[in-house]
């Protein structure tokens, strides 16, 4: 199973993950990203995908 994480050196909280998948991310006290949904499905993986393409500073990754 795929896993997503979020570097947080990297996340400038622009907020386009978690406002458009907030069933995989939400924002810490710093309005930075956190991984809310940490395990995903390849299904899931299509839509985590579609929210690395978003993000402008490629924080996100799939390991
Ligand atoms: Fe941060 Fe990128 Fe999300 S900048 S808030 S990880 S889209």
């Amino acid at each position: 199973m795929d896993k997503i994480v979020v570097d947080q050196n990297l996340c400038i909280g622009c907020g386009m993950c978690y406002q458009n998948f907030p069933e995989y991310f939400e924002m810490n006290e710093d309005m930075l990203s956190v991984v809310k949904k940490e395990k995903i499905t390849s299904e899931e993986k299509k839509e985590v995908i579609e929210a690395i393409e978003m993000c402008p500073v490629e924080a996100i990754v799939i390991e």
